[in-house]
């Protein structure tokens, strides 16, 4: 029997560091859900002292998901931890999360604290989060900087002091994989009592070894990797999950441990996650981009018709590409209609969310003959949209673009209960829809980002709009689908300025002191 190498996501806490990828508490509770289908073993749901969006946020995710362990991070303080035990309260499984930065720089310039200080702050955190749960992680910040004997020190104190899992983040991305697969070993070897505790890592990408860094450390005793979708995390991101576990088990020659996930779902969360949160995929990404599996050259070509393994190492199917097939059409039942829905985790609340649902999708075959996955996926992003953002909604739309004459554009909304139209000009359809709703909602937001996608292929493909809006310091996306793109668009951008106008701030005081 192979060891168990545990994947632990923090799409929703690091990953939602990235700036620009905020995400909503609904949204968060989509992809927890979603990485629960592919039998993630641990889900960072987010930092629940940071802001009362993140609290509830937590608390959402660890009420919807009920077979992964939920997890939440909190700084070495009391009420950090507090607010942690609190939020993760209606988990089935919770894990507390906790972490304090080690390395000298960090320790003398941001803590301002003696190393000692230091260990007494560890050791105090990992005892209170004992006393909500007994899956507690300890991580040293900036670890891949830290000092070898002081790492020691301080994880052999947390060990005693109850912490299950030690993890050793590569904060900086600094560490290179020869050395820090050394660390790991060393680790392992020199803290006595380090079997009671299974040695975890969290890579940043900064120089592009998060991967490579991870997987030097499973071969060098790790049990768990912390990872996200798509790569990513602060900064330059963190490991890829996609890429660290099809690794695994692309090599189980080289790797003596092996996950549990369902890898045919992780193109479905690839695809989510870059959705929600407006960041693509790029085309040439490892196992998720749109040609990891596509072949071009004649040569490549000749010989995977004669036998895949030729230029495969990894059958497509195997992550969940191919499922681009025709699932449903404009004569599909209601039965049909929700069983698929079933299938792809939407749960409805109410035989009327169903039925406006089955109207929606209803209207959408008459535009679009064949339905496919990402076609419902979509239908159940904007369900999802409204039912949380309901008070700003697209009426109409009309657009006038001729060569030669400067587009136009008029757009009705309903702001609550109140119908307004608005007229703009701009530079295309597009321009001219979004200022002509500028122009009613008066959100005097930047544009950050506007990025359109073909869900599916065709030229009666359904076109989904990301619009990235920052008003006052605060960040939100917006997405809409269509079949019409100038209809997403002003959908991605209502949707955006309808976030604008709910409370939830958003903070991360791991970034200050302590
Ligand atoms: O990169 C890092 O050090 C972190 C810790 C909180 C684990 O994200
Ligand atoms: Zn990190």
């Amino acid at each position: 029997m192979k060891d168990k190498l545990i994947i632990f996501d923090t799409t929703l806490r690091d990953g939602e560091q990235s700036p620009g990828a905020s995400m909503t508490r609904d949204e968060k509770v989509r992809i927890g859900k979603a990485l629960e289908r592919m039998k993630v073993d641990v889900i960072e749901a987010g930092f629940p002292a940071a802001s009362v969006g993140d609290f509830e946020a937590v608390q959402a995710v660890a009420n919807a998901v009920k077979d992964s362990t939920v997890c939440g991070l909190s700084r070495a303080l009391d009420k950090d931890i507090d607010r942690a035990g609190e939020a993760l309260n209606g988990a089935n499984s919770s894990r507390i999360h906790t972490f304090i930065a080690t390395s000298p720089i960090h320790m003398q310039m941001k803590l301002k604290m003696q190393p000692e200080q230091v260990i007494e702050y560890a050791v105090k955190a990992v005892k209170r989060a004992r006393r909500y749960t007994d899956n507690v992680e300890f991580s040293p910040e900036d670890a891949g900087r830290s000092e070898e004997d002081f790492l020691c020190r301080i994880l052999e104190a947390v060990i005693d002091a109850g912490a299950t899992t030690l993890n050793i983040p590569d904060t900086v991305g600094y560490s290179v994989p020869q050395q820090f697969g050394a660390t790991i070993a060393n680790l392992i070897n020199r803290i006595p009592n380090s079997d009671k505790a299974i040695f975890s890592v969290h890579c940043h990408n900064d120089l592009g070894l998060a991967v490579a860094n991870s997987l030097a450390a499973v071969i060098n005793g790790a049990r768990q990797v912390e990872c996200t979708i798509n790569g990513l995390g602060e900064r330059a991101g963190n490991a890829s999950l996609e890429e660290v576990v099809m690794a695994v088990r692309t090599r189980q020659d080289v790797f003596s441990c092996q996950t549990s996930l369902d890898t045919r779902e992780i193109l479905t969360c690839s695809k989510l996650v870059s959705s929600i949160t407006g960041f693509p995929v790029q085309p040439n990404k490892a196992i998720v981009g749109a040609n990891a599996f596509a072949h071009e050259s004649g040569i490549h070509q000749d010989g995977v018709l004669k036998n895949p393994e030729t230029y495969e190492i990894m059958k497509a199917e195997d992550v969940g590409w191919s499922a681009n097939r025709m699932v449903l059409g404009k004569h599909s039942g209601r039965n049909a209609f929700k069983s698929r829905m079933t299938e792809l985790g939407h749960v409805f609340n109410s035989e009327e969310e169903l039925n406006d649902t089955f109207y929606r999708f209803k209207q959408l075959a008459d535009k679009k003959h064949e339905i496919f996955d990402e076609d419902l996926q979509a239908l159940i992003s904007e369900v999802s949209s409204d039912a949380e953002e309901e008070h700003i909604k697209l009426i109409a739309l009309k657009v006038c673009s001729e060569t030669g004459e400067i587009p136009s554009s008029t757009v009705t909304i309903r702001i609550h209960d109140e119908e307004l139209t608005g007229s703009s000009e701009g530079s295309g359809a597009v321009d001219a829809s979004l200022k002509a709703i500028e122009s009613l909602v008066k959100s005097n937001a930047t544009l950050e980002l506007y990025s359109v996608n073909s869900i599916t292929n065709g030229t009666d493909a359904q076109g989904e709009v990301t619009v990235r809006l920052e008003q006052k310091g605060r960040i939100v996306n917006g997405q809409g689908a269509d079949t019409d793109i100038v209809i997403a668009s002003a959908k991605a951008y209502i949707n955006a300025v309808s976030k604008l106008q709910t409370p939830e701030q958003r903070k991360h005081p791991q970034k200050g002191d302590v």
